[in-house]
């Protein structure tokens, strides 16, 4: 709809038009510096896989807040982010997520499933895999420079738990949801294929 401000909160380097795309860390900020990046990764001190646009993304660190007025906000959406962050630095997000939401506004949250991870776990048998999942990167691997670049899992959260947290923060109607199941615009686009079998998708709102 037109005039609606929706704001996608750790949008990875795939920001989408009609959104406002936040994210922060090394990645967002190096890609505003392309010759230095370059250099990085001709040097071998970053990985090319590391030379991505970063379109329509503004760097803003989140665990600051949200740099908008209250009530402003007609969707916010997030995936794949919460759990990097601290517990307490994500219950303050979705504090900041209620203060700019409109009235009716409306938050949608994908995770990694700590049960579908667990559950995977138990009937695969896979540790590797596993602690893939569990930490959210390739904890294994000698990264180099690139490590310092991410920030694994902090939290993990199912759905009660989750849930519990978005209720104490103040939104109601939370209703455990499903990969592309919304009426949010660009749902199609938002959830990645990639978070499909592990993801816990959850919608909440702001009355
Ligand atoms: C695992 S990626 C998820 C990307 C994308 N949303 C997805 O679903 O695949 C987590 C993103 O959160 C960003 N991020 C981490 N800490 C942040 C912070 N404090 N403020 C804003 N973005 C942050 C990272 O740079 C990264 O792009």
């Amino acid at each position: 709809m037109k005039g609606e401000v929706r704001i996608n909160l750790g949008s990875g380097p795939d920001g989408v038009q009609g959104w406002i795309n936040y994210d922060w860390g090394w990645l967002p900020f190096l890609a505003k510096i392309p010759l230095l990046r370059r250099l990085l990764v001709s040097l071998g001190i970053l990985d090319k896989s590391y030379q991505r646009d970063w379109r329509e993304v503004v760097l803003h660190d989140l665990r600051k807040g949200i740099p908008l007025m209250a009530n402003s906000v007609d969707w916010i959406y997030s995936s794949n982010f919460l759990e990097h962050l601290e517990k307490y630095e994500a219950e303050e997000l979705l504090k900041e997520c209620l203060r700019v939401l409109k009235q009716n506004g409306k938050i949608r949250l994908v995770v990694p499933d700590l049960k579908k991870i667990m559950d995977k776990y138990l009937k695969n048998g896979d540790a590797d895999v596993f602690c893939r999942e569990f930490y959210g990167f390739d904890k294994d691997k000698n990264m180099g420079l690139g490590k310092s670049a991410i920030r694994g899992h902090q939290w993990m959260y199912d759905f009660e738990n989750l849930s519990r947290l978005i209720n104490k923060v103040g939104f109601t109607k939370i209703k455990n949801s499903a990969y592309r199941k919304s009426s949010m615009k660009d749902v199609d686009i938002l959830d990645l294929p990639i978070h499909q079998e592990l993801g816990l998708y959850i919608e909440a709102s702001k009355v």
